[in-house]
């Protein structure tokens, strides 16, 4: 018998706008060791995308550079950055902070990081140091992605976030020599896994940046890196745009920044597909209905 008790309506359907638990949180590394092809850039807006859609992203800035800190004016605050839990003296869950974007959250990053990567090579556990460091976010299960956003050089910071990862997702900047630069990631991913670090890791999507229609040269390039790696090359190509390059001296993600522009839209149809790739086939034929927040100027 009804009651009228409000837990009785438990077991009805959610409302449509609920976030879903994904199955398991996923550990993404943004990374190339090639410096300036987007990485950052990539790892910010996606993030910002996907908490639009609902997602719940946590970014962490493995760059002593802090570009991805910096993205969101919060460089220079004190004490928090991944430098202690890195080093274990402290838990990654005492250093996140919430963006200006709701359900986007970071680890930043500052130049000790530097130091850490230094201290790091002398620990017997070097190569895994930053898996154990994301352990205590796997109970929680509080993120559905976890995005590192990897520094350009082949280091211990990148090894560990290789070793960390359950995948790669490579940008790639449409430009003379992209294949070969892809050559050398394909090959270290090989290296990770026969090292037996992380078993798992794969090259599960390339993403085509300053895509520029106007030139042969990044038609060229983008239909060269699809013949070699086909559908691992995400449909969706970021094109060439300054307000991208402009939007972190405002301490903004692009779709703050110019939410109604072309770079704000190829970044939510990445969005889009990055979760076709990643989630159950009902999700998939929701989000492939344009969500009303596409249209919406924040
Ligand atoms: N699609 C784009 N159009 C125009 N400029 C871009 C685009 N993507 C990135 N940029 C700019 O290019 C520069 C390099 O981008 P970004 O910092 O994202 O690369 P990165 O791979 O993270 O670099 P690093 O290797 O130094 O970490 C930045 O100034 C950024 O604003
Ligand atoms: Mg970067």
């Amino acid at each position: 018998m009804q009651r009228g008790n409000p837990k009785a309506s438990a077991g009805a359907p959610k409302p449509a706008h609920e976030p879903r638990a994904l199955p398991r949180m996923k550990i993404v590394a943004i990374a190339n060791q090639k410096g300036g092809v987007g990485k950052t850039t990539t790892a910010v807006n996606l993030g910002a995308a996907l908490a639009e859609s609902g997602k719940r992203i946590l970014l962490v800035d493995l760059d002593p550079q802090a570009n991805a800190t910096s993205s969101f004016g919060l460089q220079g605050v004190e004490d928090v950055s991944l430098y202690d839990p890195l080093l274990g003296d402290a838990s990654i869950t005492e250093k996140i902070l919430p963006t200006r974007r709701e359900g986007l959250f970071i680890v930043p990053a500052d130049l000790d990081m530097a130091g850490a990567e230094v201290e790091i090579a002398r620990m017997p556990n070097h190569l895994t140091r930053l898996a154990e460091t994301l352990k205590p976010l796997h109970t929680d299960q509080t993120f559905d992605f976890v995005f590192l956003d990897c520094p350009p050089s082949l280091g211990i910071l990148m090894s560990n976030a290789l070793a960390a990862a359950d995948e790669l997702l490579t940008p790639i900047q449409c430009e003379y020599f992209a294949l070969e630069g892809l050559v050398k990631i394909v090959r270290l991913i090989q290296q990770v896994l026969d090292s037996g670090a992380n078993e798992r890791l794969e090259l599960a999507g390339i993403v085509m940046t300053m895509f520029d229609a106007r030139t042969n040269l990044s038609q060229q390039v983008v239909a060269d890196v699809r013949k070699h790696f086909g559908e691992r090359v995400y449909e969706t190509v970021i094109p060439r745009s300054v307000r991208l390059s402009e939007a972190p001296s405002f301490g903004k993600s692009i779709l703050e920044y110019a939410s109604s522009g072309p770079a704000a839209q190829a970044y939510r149809a990445l969005a889009r597909e990055f979760m076709k790739r990643h989630v159950s086939p009902a999700t998939v034929r929701e989000l492939s209905h344009t969500p009303a927040s596409e249209n919406r100027e924040t």
